[in-house]
């Protein structure tokens, strides 16, 4: 069953979505040793990032939701925004971290990300877009209805631009998922992913909807 967690502004909610993932992958660690996230890019997971860079993350795979077929020192990539706000800061181990290699490219970038996935995330951390995208799956992306794949290249016209992102397969497969969305930009389409009918076609943030814990701020609403 979903849950939603109330916070008064974007800060507060960063934070108590940071905690949460933190509280997971503990969890995770102590059942089996290790454990394995994958995080999204955007702008509201700054504040989370930065302060992850306060704490050790020596029993953690990292992985990312998706990412820009750009290089990683472009200031679109989601490598260097996650390096720039804490691993590189919080010296995060660079053995454990699995980016998508952009030097290739998408198509191989993407064959080459999947053979590395694990099999189940322990947790998975996505945004939303005031569309109602998730990952790099924008609304009409034929690869939403794609159920067996972990890992695709998509070009996403919108921004004119090629992305590797995760499937909805492995998104749906994750033993937690963690969705952060923030700011009256977010209200409308909330409002749809959360209550509307289901249609990840048209809200590909529903993609494991029932799942996920979802992180909210005042001004992105929803009171249920
Ligand atoms: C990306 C993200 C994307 C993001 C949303 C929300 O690569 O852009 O993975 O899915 O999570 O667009 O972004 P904001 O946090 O900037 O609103």
């Amino acid at each position: 069953m979903s849950r939603i967690v109330r916070c008064k502004d974007a800060l507060a909610a960063a934070d108590s979505c940071g905690h949460e993932i933190m509280k997971l992958l503990e969890s995770a660690i102590t059942e089996r040793g290790s454990a394995t996230l994958a995080i999204s890019g955007g702008s509201s997971p700054k504040p989370m990032f930065q302060m992850f860079a306060k704490f050790a993350w020596e029993k953690v795979q990292l992985y990312f939701v998706d990412e820009r077929c750009v290089p990683i020192d472009d200031p679109q990539s989601n490598f260097k925004f996650a390096n720039d706000n804490w691993l590189g800061p919080g010296r995060f181990p660079k053995e454990n971290v699995h980016r998508v290699h952009t030097e290739l490219s998408p198509q191989d970038a993407a064959k080459a990300y999947a053979v590395e996935l694990p099999q189940q995330f322990d947790v998975i951390h996505r945004g939303m877009g005031p569309d109602a995208h998730t990952a790099s799956l924008f609304p009409g992306e034929a690869l939403i209805n794609d159920k067996d794949g972990l890992a695709a290249a998509v070009w996403v016209e919108k921004m004119k631009q090629w992305r590797v992102t995760l499937l909805p397969r492995i998104l749906e497969d994750a033993r937690n998922t963690v969705v952060l969305a923030t700011g009256a930009d977010k209200a409308q389409a909330l409002k749809a992913v959360l209550d509307g009918p289901y249609d990840p076609m048209r809200y590909p943030c529903q993609i494991a909807r029932e799942q996920a814990i979802w992180f909210v701020d005042e001004a992105a609403g929803h009171q249920g």
